[in-house]
């Protein structure tokens, strides 16, 4: 039986990569397109240490709408796309604007203009559930409305799902699944890929596990006089490995041509919503190591609290979690140790 064939832009990356893994293992074939901006190239062999074959990688700007003909032009039997490819640091964002603007939203539309004039049918796009600001009600499920974001890169994801949705409006023979992202968190349980943030992380568990292992000399936890029962900040953490499936599952989804419309909006997460010291105990509890953390001042632009109902995803979606936190980080611990003897 002939293999469908998935572009994975960003595919080299934190989640792209997860998602090559789980895509090859189902026995799709992949090809990566990626411009290496955030990511390495030596994760194409750690991935083939995994699936036993490396995936294509060939490395351009999606912005550069000559490369990306061209690279179609080659590929021309690809079935779908599943978009990572994306400028990714909140904060970062709101100092460079335009250049965040320019990346994730001319990419987004070369593709899709890309797959309509040659006719490739599936889309499957990295959102977040930044979109939804601070929800007035929790859990939030996919009709809690989008809220103005607290970020360009927020906005980019914002705008990013409006342009989707209105190109497939049009019926230009395209279908599309949104993906809205909780807190990706751990690595692939080989400990041989996971997050490799450049410079000082910005997530929580990237710092966790650095500061764990020396790189970092504290934690700094940004504020614990939030109306929590803790105090911090509440998030639903969710393992990057069940994270990629559902990757797996919406591209097999659209495959099948069980997408009950053109566009769908999935939300991703567990369900649970969990504290910054919550995360920091489950830490200490697998790995062993009383973390060196001070709690700080609040940081500029976090929300309170966020956890998803998933239960859209889990019945229609046909997708669920079933990594524990525990199991989440100690992966993130193992990867840790991993990376840095390389
Ligand atoms: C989580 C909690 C911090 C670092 C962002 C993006 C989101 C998605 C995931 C891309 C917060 C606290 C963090 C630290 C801390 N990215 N924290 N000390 O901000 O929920 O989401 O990353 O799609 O779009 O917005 O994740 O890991 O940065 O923070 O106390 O050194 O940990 O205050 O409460 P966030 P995060």
């Amino acid at each position: 039986m002939r293999k469908n064939k998935i572009l994975v832009t960003g595919g080299t990356g934190y989640i792209g990569s997860h998602t090559a893994v789980e895509l090859m293992e189902e026995g799709f074939d992949v090809v990566i397109a990626d411009n290496l901006y955030n990511s390495e190239a030596v994760v194409i062999d750690r991935i083939a240490s995994i699936t036993g074959k490396k995936p294509a990688l060939s490395v351009f700007d999606l912005c550069d709408r000559e490369k990306l003909d061209a690279f179609l032009d080659e590929h021309g039997d690809i079935s779908g796309i599943i978009h990572f490819a994306a400028y990714k640091a909140v904060g970062e964002s709101v100092h460079k604007p335009l250049e965040y603007y320019r990346n994730n939203l001319v990419s987004l539309m070369n593709l899709l203009d890309a797959m309509k004039k040659r006719g490739i049918p599936h889309f499957v796009f990295s959102s977040s559930c930044t979109v939804y600001g601070q929800p007035d009600k929790l859990p939030v499920s996919e009709d809690a409305p989008v809220k103005p974001a607290m970020s360009p890169y927020g906005n980019t994801k914002q705008i990013g799902e409006e342009i989707i949705r209105d190109t497939m409006s049009v019926g230009e023979g395209i279908n599309a699944i949104s993906l809205r992202y909780f807190n990706p968190i751990g690595a692939h349980p080989s400990a041989l890929i996971g997050e490799l943030p450049r410079g000082v992380p910005e997530n929580l568990v990237p710092f966790i596990t650095q500061t764990a292992y020396g790189l970092r000399k504290e934690l700094k936890v940004f504020g614990n006089d939030y109306n929590t029962p803790d105090g911090s900040c509440i998030r639903d953490y969710l393992h990057v490995v069940d994270l990629a499936k559902a990757h797996v599952t919406a591209v097999k989804r659209l495959l099948e041509g069980k997408n009950k419309t053109s566009y769908e909006v999935f939300n991703l997460g567990t369900g649970k919503g969990v504290s910054v010291l919550e995360a920091i105990r489950s830490f200490e509890r697998v790995s062993g190591i009383s973390l060196n953390y001070r709690i700080t001042d609040r940081r500029e632009g976090d929300i309170e609290q966020i956890w998803a109902d998933p239960s859209y995803a889990n019945k229609e979606l046909g997708w669920r979690t079933v990594s524990t936190l525990d199991e989440a980080m100690l992966t993130a611990w193992e990867w840790e140790k991993y990376i840095r003897k390389q």
